[in-house]
């Protein structure tokens, strides 16, 4: 028989292979996997386009006013990896710039953006079958979730990671620069007045700074199983 259909929330700073566990999970549970931040970033990009997010400040008035115009789905693509639609347009590879990330973390610190993306989240899940990873899943969006995880890894660790990325891509980058900015983005999530980033009490941390992505998903295929068979 086929277990009952959870949620699984999966938060933790940025680039400690969140999204890497969570479609590794949605994969082997046939699961839907949702990721929370593409939504901040399809947000940005639209107030980008229509020039009211600028380097120097953001139209509130008119990102409110346009909040509920804003919808956004998730779609396979021909390899079966989840793309980010915004009303109806694939724009997964627009919202990965350094541009529209930067933006991403600006917009996500208005209450009324984060209301209404919690709102289209939930709606998400409300059939339960979905991994979904982020900063505040197990602590705003799906606080009853069954399964939640909080993965943290050391800053030098994420910086590496993101540092060897930047240079395989033949851009410039220097490594301690990197590091600072992982420290800033770390501080700017967990201090935020709206839905900061922190572990919820009921959440598994593992620290996988010295742990491969292969034994990690083992490690939470394993809780899952532990969890679904008590719900039973
Ligand atoms: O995980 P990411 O880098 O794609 O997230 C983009 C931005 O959105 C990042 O600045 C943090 C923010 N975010 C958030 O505030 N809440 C979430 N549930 C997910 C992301």
């Amino acid at each position: 028989m086929q277990s009952k259909r959870i949620i699984i929330a999966i938060d933790g700073y940025s680039s400690c292979g969140k999204s890497t566990i969570a479609r590794g999970l949605a994969k082997q549970l046939g699961y839907i996997y949702i990721d929370s931040g593409a939504m901040y970033r399809a947000v940005a990009l639209y107030a980008l386009r229509k020039g009211w997010l600028t380097e120097k400040e953001i139209d509130e008035d008119a990102l409110r006013r346009h909040i509920g115009d804003i919808h956004i789905t998730f779609n396979p693509n021909a390899q079966g990896i989840q793309e980010t639609f915004l009303n109806g347009e694939n724009v997964e590879r627009e919202i990965r710039s350094l541009q529209v990330a930067n933006g991403a973390s600006r917009v996500s610190t208005l209450s009324f953006v984060r209301r209404e993306m919690v709102r289209q989240q939930q709606e998400m899940g409300k059939n339960k079958g979905v991994v979904m990873d982020g900063r505040d899943i197990g602590t705003v969006v799906f606080p009853d979730a069954e399964m939640k995880l909080f993965l943290t890894t050391s800053p030098e660790i994420r910086a590496r990671r993101r540092f060897e990325e930047m240079v395989a891509k033949g851009e410039q980058a220097e490594y301690e620069a990197v590091l600072a900015n992982v420290k800033e983005r770390d501080l700017r999530d967990t201090t935020r007045t709206e839905s900061p980033l922190r572990k919820a009490n009921d959440a598994f941390e593992l620290d996988n700074t010295h742990i491969g992505i292969e034994e990690q998903l083992q490690w939470a295929l394993h809780m899952f199983h532990k969890i679904t068979a008590q719900n039973e």
